[in-house]
């Protein structure tokens, strides 16, 4: 589906990607699939599938070729010349690879052999991991997690467009679920012209609210966007922070100006590079702003805390289309008895209310409610009780 004339901001490249097959292919398709060779996709595959399929990712139209891969793993660039800044890639292993030729078509699957979609192969080249670690995470430490997924990754990298049969099924926040072609109706049946994207992975908290509401001041509507695919190991679970975020929005934020939809994505935690991609990513959803914080995407210390910021001044901003609103690091001051950062409080950081993650999970495992002014008393409910059935 193109761009209809009254949406305030074009998807990236210009056109709304849609890989779905048409009921014809799809039937043709679901025929041939058994003689194809099948490929099984982990998690983050399936969900880089389903935001080509929908148009999240526009204007990829499947994964990656050499030529994209290349240049945006060294320049941020596709092939077209078109920002980008994380490679979106097909791995197989060295024994897979000899019975895969370009030209083939692939059946892709998930876990559960679920077929969800054939790979047109046109490109198969090496899985740079050395390469891509160093540019895309500034890091070639295990460590990482994005690292270590990447080097958990095949040798080689398949690429080619996707016709897809089947969107992944999905059993969860099924009212959130909207596609880019739905924000973007959404958003002009509210009428809303300037639309601020926010991505986030934690449970809200008061300097997320502080920062949205910031935001909100100066544009139409909020679009809330958390991530719901695959995150590591000790973050909070996806559907907890879906609930902090219901209590939030029904107690603290006007109906008709923020949305809430999940996001299906994986997170990769390349701070600096991620920040771009996900700006480019909420671009497709229909937001003309988008929030970076402080140490956006971040994890452990890898990232200086302004990184996801300074990055934004290598990308041309007419070419990246969406406008980046920073933030600076915020907190609760009990001498100004309001939310602010370094920009609006003059006091020191002995007033400030500020809770490293771990001392908030302590809290919540101990029963304790953080203060008022770190976290709404309703989301530290949802988080402490959330905790107590996991324990
Ligand atoms: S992230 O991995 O998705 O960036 P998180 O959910 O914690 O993690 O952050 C969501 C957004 O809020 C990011 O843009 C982040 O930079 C910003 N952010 C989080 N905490 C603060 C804070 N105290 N001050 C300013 N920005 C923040």
């Amino acid at each position: 589906m193109s761009a209809v004339p009254e949406d305030a901001i074009a998807p990236h490249g210009g056109k709304l990607v849609n890989r779905d097959a048409s009921p014809e292919a799809r039937k043709e398709w679901l025929g041939r699939a058994g003689e194809l060779t099948r490929l099984t996709l982990g998690a983050r595959e399936v969900s880089d599938l389903e935001l080509i399929a929908s148009g999240g990712f526009s204007p990829l139209a499947g994964f990656m070729k050499s030529d994209d891969y290349a240049g945006v793993v060294s320049g941020m660039r596709l092939a077209s010349g078109l920002p980008w800044s994380i490679p979106v890639t097909l791995s197989v292993t060295e024994e897979q690879r000899a019975s895969i030729k370009t030209g083939q078509d692939l059946a892709l699957a998930d876990e559960t052999g679920g077929l969800l979609a054939i790979l047109h192969v046109e490109d198969v080249f090496p899985n740079e991991k050395q390469k891509e670690a160093q540019e895309v995470y500034r890091t070639t430490e295990e460590a990482h997690p994005g690292v270590a997924a990447l080097y958990r990754s095949g040798e080689w990298l398949v690429g080619g467009p996707v016709t897809v049969l089947a969107r992944p099924p999905h059993d969860d926040f099924a009212p959130y679920r909207l596609e880019p072609a739905q924000t973007r109706a959404a958003f002009r049946e509210r009428g809303w012209k300037r639309v601020v994207g926010f991505q986030t992975r934690n449970p809200v908290h008061r300097a997320h609210e502080y920062i949205q509401k910031c935001a909100m001041e100066i544009v139409d509507g909020l679009l809330l966007h958390p991530i719901v695919g695959e995150t590591k190991g000790d973050d909070i679970p996806a559907d907890v922070r879906m609930r902090c975020y219901e209590v939030l929005l029904a107690n603290y934020y006007p109906k008709d100006r923020a949305m809430l939809v999940v996001n299906p994505a994986a997170m990769r935690y390349a701070g600096p590079r991620e920040a771009i991609f996900h700006a480019l990513v909420r671009k497709n959803y229909g937001c003309t702003h988008f929030i970076v914080g402080r140490d956006h995407a971040g994890v452990g210390n890898y990232y200086g805390t302004f990184d996801a910021h300074d990055i934004f001044a290598e990308v041309d901003p007419e070419a990246l289309g969406i406008t980046p609103l920073f933030f600076d690091h915020t907190f609760f001051c009990a001498k100004c008895d309001e939310m602010g950062s370094v920009k609006t409080c003059p006091h020191g950081k002995e007033h400030h209310v500020s809770l490293s993650g771990t001392k908030v999970r302590e809290m919540l495992l101990k029963g304790e409610v953080p203060p008022k002014e770190f976290s709404r008393p309703e989301v530290a409910k949802v988080l402490i009780e959330a905790m107590r059935l996991r324990n």
